[in-house]
């Protein structure tokens, strides 16, 4: 199929009400044409509400959505040029796979000898020409993804909406799944926005992510701002493992630098000068610890070992540093400790973001 137009979409000052219960505060979204961008938040937070709106399947209470140049915030969803694909596939199934394929065209009124070959496109992308024939009842969960895929790419929409595409499938399908959805997205450049409940797959296929809580955007960024840079605690505890110490601002600006107990260290993110000698909490990565024999001199956190577990690659340890636990994670091949053992814990960058709004 070839590249087509994308559309940047926009969503300002969205409000959405169903009866009293307001399940938007007022969301401004952007959404970059061409990109693949993610909202991920917990259950209830408002994200199929979001896709819906975007889709015309739902009008907002009031603010304005936006396809391309165009303010589309009360066409319907026939008269938007976007496609959804539906966690539950949303199938016919008594209709063979090329038939639930065409439908759309088909309803378009599109010729035969013309649908035939848009369906072969479009089976073909999702890597499934010659299952025309078969009925949907005969095909397999992975199978019938990408037969949804291909009924929603047929319509080539300016907007492609995932509503949790992935969670009907195993966890080995899923991330095959998923990379075949990121490289027909990039090929053919349609703007797309992806719901899923999966942090790694947000991080694994999104340009941009937009974390939710309650009807409103907690960060908007990229995977990698996300999980180095989060702007709260929710954020950093909901993007991967972290662990949230307290530390004191010593050095604001660019080079700033925390303190943490008898430790000094860099930040990737300035500050501003008023945080000067306040106490702030810190969101510290596994992966930015790193265990040390007692006795070397290098600055360090006093711990002891309080569990060990191997996940192949690495060791995961949880530490007792005086009343609190930390959690790190330790490449194979590193000084290996025991529980019960006394060690140091140090700390490198990056991966150790100060929480402050
Ligand atoms: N048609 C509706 N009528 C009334 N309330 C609704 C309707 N649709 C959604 N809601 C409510 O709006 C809120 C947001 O729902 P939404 O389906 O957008 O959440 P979600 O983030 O997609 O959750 P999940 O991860 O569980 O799918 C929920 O509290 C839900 O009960
Ligand atoms: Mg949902």
């Amino acid at each position: 199929m070839n590249k087509q137009e994308s559309s940047k979409v926009q969503l300002s000052g969205v409000v959405k009400k169903f009866g009293d219960n307001t399940v938007l505060h007022g969301i401004d979204l952007d959404i970059k044409a061409g990109s693949l961008t993610t909202l991920l938040g917990p259950s209830g937070c408002g994200k199929t509400t979001i896709l819906r709106l975007i889709a015309g399947l739902e009008l907002p209470t009031s603010g304005k959505v936006i396809l391309g140049d165009e303010d589309v915030s009360i066409l319907s969803a026939s008269q938007r040029d976007v496609a959804m694909v539906f966690q539950s596939y949303a199938l016919f199934p008594h209709m063979t796979v090329g038939q639930n394929v065409g439908y759309g065209l088909k309803m378009q009124g599109v010729a035969k000898d013309l649908r035939t070959q848009r369906v072969k496109d479009a089976l073909d992308s999702v890597g499934l020409d010659g299952f025309q024939k078969r009925f949907i009842d005969q095909m397999s969960g992975g199978q019938q993804q990408r037969v949804a895929v291909a009924r929603a790419l047929i319509l080539q929409p300016k907007v492609m909406l995932f509503d949790e595409p992935l969670s009907n499938l195993d966890s080995k399908l899923r991330r095959q799944m998923r990379e075949d959805i990121r490289r027909l997205q990039q090929d053919l450049g349609v703007t797309s926005v992806y719901v899923t409940h999966d942090q790694d797959e947000a991080l694994a296929v999104s340009d941009d992510v937009v974390v939710m809580k309650d009807g409103e955007i907690a960060q908007q960024g990229t995977p990698k701002e996300l999980y180095l840079q989060p702007n709260s605690k929710f954020v950093a505890t909901f993007m991967g493992d972290a662990n949230i110490v307290e530390g004191k601002v010593v050095a604001t600006g660019e080079h700033s630098q925390l303190s943490i107990d008898s430790i000094t260290v860099k930040t990737d993110k300035p500050m501003p000068a008023e945080y000067m000698d306040k106490t702030i909490e810190i969101a510290i990565r596994p992966e930015a610890l790193s265990l040390t024999a007692t006795d070397n001199s290098v600055a360090g956190l006093p711990v002891t070992i309080l569990t060990k577990a191997y996940i192949g690659a690495a060791i995961e340890y949880s530490v007792q540093w005086h009343t609190q636990e930390l959690f790190l994670v330790s490449a194979t091949g590193n000084q290996e400790f025991n529980i019960g053992d006394d060690a140091k814990v140090f700390i490198t960058p990056p991966g150790i973001a100060p929480i402050f709004t």
